[in-house]
């Protein structure tokens, strides 16, 4: 049954993923009697993979790309991370370096829930790579990839009416994906992913089901920022619920929290990244308000927007709270090195 179908869809299990089924996969999760899982656990797992999230993508192991599979590792000690980080700053630096997700132990101390959101809120601490409280996949109970790894759609991904074909499998988040050399990577100005944003916030209408949904969690603007705010709602929105204000009453100054999905603008931001005549800066990166379909190393002050990610990272980061630079020196310039990049007339 198995082999038939790998014959049939051959060609569209080649289009996103190559390699020989074994690879992955594990008919009964035994040979020679021992465990084929990748860290050797005996536990098999869902659609016969050798890992689960944290087996295929956490290794520990010095690759930043598991060499057999082409895996993205989240968790390595390659000296170059990937655009979300790495999640081994949570065990050498602390819990306050990013999302202290469940299936890697190392529980949050300091929080007991995402800062910003609603109550009543049942994901506590408890973030996971997927699922129900989780960030990738079909954010409900119950199965969330099936078959999206095969179907992954690289690059573009401007329909995100699916897992498979939004950005990085955040479900309903439209964005482009850096296909060039550095695939997984945020290098330079020529080498990064494009994120998207808008140039309003999402606005709380009320309506519970701007993120709730019977295909699970999701942002309606699908943008990047958005898909945060599924979480830190206070953060993002226009007017919260139970008389937060959110980031204030509309989408121009003042504002009560920094916004996010504002365009830059002119005044000091038509000189973004100093001295560069605009380059995208990879420390602080904005958002695209339309889909882009390849990389652009200029940043447009007038269209491109705040994001969430212009300041902090995805996974975790070397800085305290997730941020890109360190925001906690107790060197002003070094304080300040990120928003200054915006912000060129405040130094
Ligand atoms: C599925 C829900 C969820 C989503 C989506 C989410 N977060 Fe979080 N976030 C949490 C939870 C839960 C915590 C608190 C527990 C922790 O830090 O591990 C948290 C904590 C944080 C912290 C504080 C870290 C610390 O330990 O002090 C930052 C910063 C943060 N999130 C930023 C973001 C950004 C940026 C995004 C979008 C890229 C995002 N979050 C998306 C659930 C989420
Ligand atoms: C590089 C890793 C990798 C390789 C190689 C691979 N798979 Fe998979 N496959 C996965 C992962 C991960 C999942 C589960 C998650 C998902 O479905 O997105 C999966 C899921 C599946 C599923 C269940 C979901 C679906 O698409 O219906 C089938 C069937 C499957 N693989 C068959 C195959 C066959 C047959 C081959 C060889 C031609 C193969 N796979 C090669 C990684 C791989
Ligand atoms: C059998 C190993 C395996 C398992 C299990 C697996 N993955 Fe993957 N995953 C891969 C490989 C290989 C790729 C790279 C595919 C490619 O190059 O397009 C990938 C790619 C991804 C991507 C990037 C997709 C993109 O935008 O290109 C995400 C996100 C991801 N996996 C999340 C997960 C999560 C979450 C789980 C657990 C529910 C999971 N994976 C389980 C092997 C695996
Ligand atoms: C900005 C996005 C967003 C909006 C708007 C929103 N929610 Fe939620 N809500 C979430 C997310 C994400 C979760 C799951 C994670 C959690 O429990 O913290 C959740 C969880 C809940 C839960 C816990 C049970 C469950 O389904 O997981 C309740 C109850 C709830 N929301 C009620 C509401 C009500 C009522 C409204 C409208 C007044 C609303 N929410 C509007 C994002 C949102
Ligand atoms: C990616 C560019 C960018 C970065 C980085 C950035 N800002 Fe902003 N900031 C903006 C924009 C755009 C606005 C909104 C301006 C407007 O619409 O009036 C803003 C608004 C503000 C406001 C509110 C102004 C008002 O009129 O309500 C303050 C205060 C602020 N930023 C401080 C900071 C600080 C401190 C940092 C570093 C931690 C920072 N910003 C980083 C782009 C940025
Ligand atoms: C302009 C830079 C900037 C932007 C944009 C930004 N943040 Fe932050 N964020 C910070 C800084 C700096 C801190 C550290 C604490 C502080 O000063 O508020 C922080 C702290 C946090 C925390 C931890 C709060 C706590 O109680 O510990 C969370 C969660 C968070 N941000 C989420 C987000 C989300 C989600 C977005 C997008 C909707 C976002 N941030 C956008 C700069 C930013």
């Amino acid at each position: 049954m198995r082999q038939h179908w790998c014959f049939f869809f051959s060609d569209e299990i080649k289009s996103a993923i190559t390699g020989s089924c074994s690879n992955c996969h594990t008919m009964h999760n035994s040979q020679n009697g021992s465990p084929m899982n990748f860290d050797n656990s005996d536990v098999p797992n869902q659609m016969l993979t050798r890992g689960n999230c944290k087996g295929c993508h956490a290794m520990g192991s010095s690759d930043n790309i598991d060499p057999l599979t082409g895996a993205p590792q989240v968790l390595h000690n390659n000296a170059v991370d990937l655009a979300g980080g790495n999640f081994k700053y949570l065990n050498s630096l602390g819990d306050n370096r990013g999302h202290n997700v469940v299936e890697l132990g190392n529980p949050e101390g300091a929080l007991t829930g995402p800062p910003g959101h609603h109550n009543p809120d049942n994901i506590g601490v408890n973030v996971s790579c997927s699922g129900l409280k989780g960030c990738h996949g079909t954010r409900k109970t119950g199965v969330v990839f099936k078959g999206a790894h095969h179907k992954n759609v690289d690059g573009i991904c401007d329909v995100a009416d699916n897992v498979y074909n939004s950005y990085r499998f955040l479900y309903k988040v439209k964005g482009y994906e850096n296909m060039g050399a550095y695939k997984w990577q945020n290098k330079d100005a020529s080498n990064h992913n494009e994120y998207f944003g808008a140039n309003t916030p999402m606005t709380f209408s009320g309506n519970c089901n701007n993120c709730h949904s019977d295909q699970g969690f999701r942002p309606y603007n699908q943008t990047i920022s958005g898909f945060c705010s599924t979480c830190h709602g206070a953060f993002h929105l226009i007017g919260w619920m139970d008389g937060d204000p959110g980031i204030g009453d509309n989408s121009a100054s003042p504002f009560m929290r920094h916004p996010t999905d504002v365009v830059l603008g002119t005044g000091e931001y038509a000189d973004y990244n100093p001295g560069t005549s605009n380059q995208y800066s990879v420390t602080v990166p904005v958002a695209r308000t339309t889909v882009y379909s390849g990389i652009d190393n200029k940043a447009y002050p007038a269209s491109d927007a705040v994001m969430c990610l212009s300041c902090h990272g995805a996974h975790a980061t070397q800085y305290y709270k997730m941020l890109r630079w360190d925001y906690k020196s107790l060197t002003l310039s070094t304080a300040l090195s990120g928003c200054n990049v915006c912000h060129t007339s405040k130094n």
